[in-house]
């Protein structure tokens, strides 16, 4: 009874709460997703919270904010360096960081998941908040491999919860896939795809399906490069400068492997693999998890499919 008094309220807000536009947004996870999303929500106007274990991982997710920010200052301030100080300054008073996810949600409108891709953790994770956090607000995930709607198992929040998929780098990326499970409300969804337009972001809509859109695409295509290379019809260099060159790719499909992370691939793959083991396209590859087990998982350990070590 209690579960369902608790879902009632939450989805069925009153008019003052639904009319309530997203300006506090907690980030939980200050990772290379966490901290680019925290980075455009704050320089769009809105105020946010990072969570992450320890202050150490936070001050750098801070420090990379900081480094983003310089780069988009250069762009859009090119002649005006007083104005890209001040753009990147009201940038960083808007974020805080916060070890306590719960504390850290006492204000949100929205709370954005971007921690590691493990169902267990995350569903432990949204049971913790959901008791923390305000009646209106709302629940999304960046995950790149579960099933959106598998996070619901232990929470009671089914209305106020959806997907907001953001691509890597966040600043530059202009997608947002915005998703929706069968128990979104209308309401909840309408205010996803305004925050997304808020965040000046291009918003796709799509059902809670395996990658959604980008993924379903991208990492099959960057999969099947791989086994290419594995079966020793071309080198990894040569794939890259095929795909870049023959088919207009900013990145060839390893460059974008060790961008993504080895890891994130496998977490993904594994996971279709799992919850699909006869699609012949989520077939488990040998030397992906070879990389990985050696923890050489890209750009971010100085080795992947190339090496990153300064020399
Ligand atoms: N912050 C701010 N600005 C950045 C940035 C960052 N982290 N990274 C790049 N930029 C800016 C640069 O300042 C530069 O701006 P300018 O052109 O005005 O000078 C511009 O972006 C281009 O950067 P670079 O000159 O350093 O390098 P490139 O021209 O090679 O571009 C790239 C880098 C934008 C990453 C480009 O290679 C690219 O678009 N790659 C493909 C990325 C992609 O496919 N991402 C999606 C991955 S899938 C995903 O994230 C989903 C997940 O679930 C797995």
């Amino acid at each position: 009874m209690a579960h369902f008094v608790k879902t009632c309220i939450r989805g069925f807000s009153t008019s003052a709460v639904r009319e309530q536009a997203i300006k506090c947004v907690t980030v939980i996870g200050g990772g290379q997703m966490g901290a680019g999303i925290a980075q455009v929500a704050a320089t769009t106007g809105h105020q946010v919270v990072i969570v992450d274990q320890s202050e150490d991982i936070l001050n750098k997710s801070k420090a990379s904010i900081h480094k983003s920010l310089q780069r988009v200052a250069k762009k859009k301030f090119a002649d005006d360096a007083k104005g890209g100080e001040a753009f990147i300054s009201e940038a960083i008073d808007r974020v805080s960081i916060q070890t306590d996810a719960t504390n850290a949600v006492g204000n949100a409108d929205l709370v954005i998941e971007a921690i590691v891709e493990n169902l267990d953790v995350k569903k432990q994770l949204f049971t913790v908040l959901d008791k923390a956090a305000p009646q209106h607000t709302i629940f999304t995930s960046n995950t790149s491999m579960s099933y959106v709607s598998s996070l619901l198992a232990l929470t009671e929040w089914y209305m106020l919860f959806g997907g907001l998929h953001l691509f890597n780098p966040v600043p530059v990326m202009k997608l947002l896939e915005v998703i929706r499970i069968p128990q979104t409300s209308d309401d909840t969804f309408d205010k996803l795809l305004a925050f997304g337009k808020s965040m000046q972001k291009t918003t796709v809509n799509c059902k809670d399906t395996p990658g959604f859109i980008v993924n379903r695409l991208l990492v099959p295509y960057m999969v099947e490069a791989v086994r290419l290379v594995e079966r020793g019809d071309a080198s990894t260099r040569d794939v890259d400068t095929a795909m870049k060159l023959g088919a207009g790719y900013p990145m060839g499909p390893f460059e974008l492997c060790d961008y993504v992370g080895l890891d994130t691939m496998k977490f993904i793959m594994d996971g279709w693999c799992e919850k699909y083991p006869d699609n012949p396209l989520f077939q488990p590859s040998a030397m992906l998890n070879k990389l990985v087990e050696e923890g050489k998982v890209g750009v971010k350990a100085g080795e992947g499919f190339y090496s990153y070590k300064k020399k």
